[in-house]
């Protein structure tokens, strides 16, 4: 009895370790989620492929997130905003 319970503590730990590690390196999977929760019920993505675009450099892209996400009342870490910097800029912008 003793055994398989902790067969299934380490099971579950596994678990734990595959799911954290599958998140690490996703940045830019989380940086378009936290966009398409967040950023799209105003503009979609077609807003960054303007001609003539906002932001001039990656600093202003930066920028101008993190000004959305204060506006938006998002309460972001700096990693929330480094990958939704990093999807769009991936994506759309190209620095
Ligand atoms: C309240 C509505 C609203 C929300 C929410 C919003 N935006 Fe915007 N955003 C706008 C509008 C309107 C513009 C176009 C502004 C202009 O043309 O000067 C814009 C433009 C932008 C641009 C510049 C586009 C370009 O290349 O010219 C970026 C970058 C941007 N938004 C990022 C975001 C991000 C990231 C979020 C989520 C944190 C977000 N926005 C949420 C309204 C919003």
């Amino acid at each position: 009895m003793a055994m398989s319970i902790n067969k299934s503590i380490i099971i579950i730990s596994l678990f734990a370790v595959a799911g954290s590690s599958s998140a690490m390196g996703a940045d830019l999977e989380r940086g378009k989620a936290l966009y398409e929760n967040h950023c799209q019920f105003c503009h979609s993505i077609k807003v960054h492929s303007r001609k003539n675009r906002w932001p001039k450099d990656l600093d202003e892209l930066r920028g101008i997130v993190d000004l959305r996400q204060k506006e938006t009342n998002l309460h972001w870490s700096k990693e929330d905003i480094d990958d939704v910097v990093d999807f769009l800029n991936t994506t759309q912008y190209n620095y």
